[in-house]
Formats: C-alpha cells, structure tokens, sequence
C-alpha cells in the first residue's frame, strides 16, 4: 500500500488496477497518509488558504430526469421556483458586500434562462464588478450557448461527469440522456476557453471500487480546473430513495487521491459533505480540498433545491455567516480569502 502512494505522488498516475486496489484495500493509516501528502502538496500551491465560492441556486425546474436527483422533472412532490434576473443581481449585490469574488449560478435545466437571458445575467455581473469571477452550473448545453455564455463573461464551467463508466452512467440516468454527450460537453467547454469542473458522487448506487477507478483514471487524463465530489444522499421521492447514503470517510478519501493526481485542481468541500456530518467540511478541507461554496441563495429557495434530503443550508454554512465560517476554518488551521481564487497551475516546487 505505501509502496502504491509513494507511486502515486511521484508519478500522479496510477493503472486501474492499482486504483482499484487502493480503493478497495484502504485503512486508516492509508487514509491519514493520503492526506498528510494531499495536505502537503496542496500548502505548497495554496499555502493555508480557502476559497469561497457565493452560491446562487436560481432554478430547481429541470427537464432532465436523473434517477438520484430530488429535482427530477418526474418529482412532482418538488416545489418549483425560478429566480429572477433581478433578484439574482440582488443575490450578488450581497454576496459582494460579505465578500465573495465568485459567484456561482447553480440550476436545474430550466428552459426559461435562454441564451440571452443568461448573458445578460452575465454582462450584468461582469459590468458592475469587474474583479469577480462568474460560474455557471447549468447542465448540458449546446457548444454554440457555452460559447456565447464565454464570449459574455463567464469564466468557468461546473459539470460533473457524474461517473465515468458508461454502464454505470446508464443506470443513473433515465435513457435519453448519454454518456457520450456528457463528455462532449466537458471537451467543448475545455476548448472554448471555459475553467471547467467534473466531478462524481460518491457511494452513489451500483458504485464499486471499479468505477471509482474509472473516475480517477478520467481526472487523470483530464486535469479538471475543479472537481465537485462529494457523498450520494438518498431522496425520498426519487427511486433510490432506499439506497444507501455515501460516506464522509470514503469521500475523503478519495480528495486526498484527486490532490495527489492534480495537485492544482480547486477542490470543494461539498454541501452534501457538510450535510452528512456536522464537521464534513471541516474534514473535506483536512483531507485536501480548499475551497467552500456558501449558498446566498435567498432563503425561500434553498430548501426548495434539494437535490437529496436535509440539505444544510439556513445555519452556520450559509454566506450571511461567512464569519462563522472563517472561524471553523480558522479552527483548523485555514484562513479564508477573498478573491478570485483562479487555480493556480504552477507548481511552486
Ligand atoms: N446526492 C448527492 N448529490 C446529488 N446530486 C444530485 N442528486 C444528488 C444526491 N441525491 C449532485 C449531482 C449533480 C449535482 C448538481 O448534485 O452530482 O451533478
Ligand atoms: Fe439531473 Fe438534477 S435532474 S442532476
């Protein structure tokens, strides 16, 4: 085992094989050497800082249907809402004020924030704060409308990949929706100039160690600017409202290995991370990650997007406290910045 992370360092690659057992042989002391390395590297990059990302959640009407997802088009438990170009500007007018430098605009498929729409919500951010950063959460799209939403301003693009084994991929998602066209997203973003994030949950249904291989291998031969991972949590009203959830130990994990594969990829520590354990976060950042997304989504909307069930997001964790985050993070030994926080691909080696 130690023989297999002193690989992995040196080289940042790994067979599948080699992931796989990594995986499936892990322990605690395999764990805490991980990220004593991940935690290594990363100070040498990022040093002791965090970055936050302002979170608006500005529509949970999605026509996709994926199996995990509590805002399925097929829930029809789900209460719909869409913000508003105005007061989604509202949303970054006081996220501004607390300090965020990025925002991020999170949504379900939603029909209504056309191209146009979209880019003006853009110009809109860019005009009024020019030293921010913009990213968009907004699922799969044609080339054309990533384009334009680029040439309007936006500067990075989250869209996980969700897992990287076709197979496995066809049994989370309903059959209209492809593999194939999921990574020709992520290509198209990557070469339109976008900082592009992937990304995987973990402990989602029919996962095994193979398939987290695959991811690995994927981020590997990707470099992702981001990648959001972070624990499966059943909804109660989508068909895997039985299954079990994810788990914090394992998530970790597997952000120590993504550090070590490439060491500057932003890294969250995830909403559902911190919503499965009281000190998910706390535990994501210790095992490499170094960046957290508050949400300042108005608060009527934030428990109207649940993507799985007793998201956090009124407490502590929400952007109007983010002095109680800085303080939890201090606690750990992390200064919270704000700026940008554009990756940093040089390595200060
Ligand atoms: N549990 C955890 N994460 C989820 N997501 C969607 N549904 C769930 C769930 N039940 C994640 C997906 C999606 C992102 C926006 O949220 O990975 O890409
Ligand atoms: Fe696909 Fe929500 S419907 S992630």
């Amino acid at each position: 085992m130690l023989s297999l992370i002193d690989k992995l360092e040196k080289n940042r690659c790994l067979s599948l094989d080699e992931y796989r057992y990594l995986i499936d042989n892990r322990d605690g002391t395999a764990a805490d050497e991980l990220a004593r390395r991940a935690v290594r590297i990363r100070r040498e990059i990022y040093g002791n800082t965090v970055f936050i990302r302002g979170l608006i959640e500005i529509s949970n009407i999605c026509k996709n249907d994926c199996i995990y997802c509590g805002i399925r088009r097929s829930n029809h438990s789900c209460d719909r809402y869409r913000l508003n170009p105005r007061e989604i500007s509202d949303c970054v007018d006081e996220g501004y004020s607390l300090g965020f430098r990025t925002f991020v605009l999170q949504g379900g498929e939603d029909e209504y924030f056309s191209d146009d729409v979209v880019c003006d919500i853009i110009r809109g951010i860019k005009n009024k704060y020019p030293d921010c950063a913009v990213t968009l959460s907004l699922g799969e799209r044609g080339r054309e409308s990533y384009k334009r939403m680029y040439d309007a301003g936006a500067d990075r693009y989250l869209l996980r990949h969700e897992t990287a084994d076709r197979a496995h991929y066809n049994k989370l998602h309903p059959k209209e929706m492809s593999f194939d066209n999921r990574m020709e997203c992520l290509k198209n973003l990557r070469e339109i100039g976008y900082q592009v994030g992937c990304g995987f949950m973990v402990g989602s249904p029919y996962q095994t160690g193979a398939e987290l291989a695959k991811d690995l291998k994927f981020i590997e031969g990707f470099k992702p600017d981001m990648c959001g991972i972070g624990p499966f949590v059943p909804h109660r009203d989508t068909p895997f409202a039985g299954e079990k959830q994810g788990t914090v130990e394992l998530t970790c994990y597997l952000i120590s290995i993504i550090r070590l594969i490439y060491p500057p990829v932003l890294l969250p520590a995830t909403t559902a991370l911190g919503t499965i354990h009281p000190l998910g976060r706390e535990a994501g950042i210790k095992a490499g990650a170094n960046v957290v997304m508050p949400n300042l989504s108005p608060v009527a909307a934030r428990k109207k997007y649940e993507l799985y069930n007793n998201k956090i997001c009124t407490g502590e964790e929400s952007a109007q406290c983010v002095s109680c985050l800085k303080d939890r993070m201090k606690s750990i030994g992390y200064e919270v910045v704000t700026d940008r926080g554009d990756i940093r691909k040089i390595e200060r080696r």
